[in-house]
């Protein structure tokens, strides 16, 4: 669980929120977004579905905080992990009775290459600050013919990136690296990662998912670039 040289490690960062505080996250540009604690700490429900129901083979979730999404994967009999560095985060999903590795998402991982899927939610294509390199690192923790599932920041038009702090009451982290990306910086934000856009939703959450090719072995997969594509047979709402 190595913290980066010359950041403050985000172990506790998210603990005041992860234990149901109000929060909110603070940029630093300003920008400010309420943190979904009550979404975090519940149990998975309403727009989740979309990602649950993509997640038909392992799945690794990457940041998995109290683990609602791990607990709804489990109970459909999906082999899941949980990833957290927050010992908080870890805690909650020891008592949910799910499992979960406190562990850094940069850090090494069981089985690396093998999972089917990987789960990006509730805003952690931030962690770390370089969604670049996090859509990198999670399209080569997923096997090829896998998928990488994000959800993206609807406020977001683009790519933003820069450091945040969590403020709760009267208590606010110092900063670290963190980063926002809405649907339009997509195509190339996956090209970079060598994963291809495929099904999204748009609805008051928005999630994308990512594949790895079955043809990519490791390097030279294949790319493509372009608008997003809407998925087929799509229910109202989603697109
Ligand atoms: C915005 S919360 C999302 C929580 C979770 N996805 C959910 O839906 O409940 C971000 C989570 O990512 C975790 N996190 C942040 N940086 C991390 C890192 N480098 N490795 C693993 N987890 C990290 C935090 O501890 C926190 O639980």
């Amino acid at each position: 669980m190595a913290a980066r040289p010359g950041r403050t490690p985000v172990t506790t960062s998210f603990a005041r929120a992860l234990s149901g505080h109000d929060a909110e996250l603070v940029r630093s540009d300003g920008g400010t977004a309420r943190l979904d604690v009550d979404r975090w700490r519940g149990a998975a429900a309403g727009e989740d579905a979309w990602l649950i129901e993509r997640c038909r083979g392992s799945t690794i979730d990457l940041g998995c905080g109290p683990g609602r999404l791990v607990e709804a994967l489990v109970a459909r009999g999906i082999e899941t992990l949980g990833v957290d560095v927050s010992p908080e985060a870890v805690a909650q999903c020891t008592g949910r009775g799910v499992p979960v590795l406190n562990a850094d998402v940069f850090a090494p991982l069981p089985r690396e290459g093998l999972w089917s899927h990987a789960l990006l939610a509730d805003g952690n294509l931030g962690i770390g600050g370089d969604p670049a390199a996090l859509l990198h690192r999670a399209g080569r923790i997923v096997g090829p013919g896998g998928t990488v599932l994000v959800e993206l920041d609807p406020a977001e038009p683009g790519l933003w990136r820069g450091e945040a702090r969590v403020r709760s009451r009267d208590d606010l982290t110092p900063p670290f690296p963190w980063a926002c990306a809405g649907l339009a910086a997509f195509p190339d934000l996956a090209a970079g990662a060598g994963l291809r856009v495929g099904a999204c939703h748009r609805g008051v959450r928005q999630f994308v998912e990512l594949w790895r090719d079955h043809a990519d072995a490791g390097r030279g997969c294949r790319h493509r670039r372009g608008p997003l594509v809407p998925e087929r047979g799509a229910p109202r709402g989603t697109r």
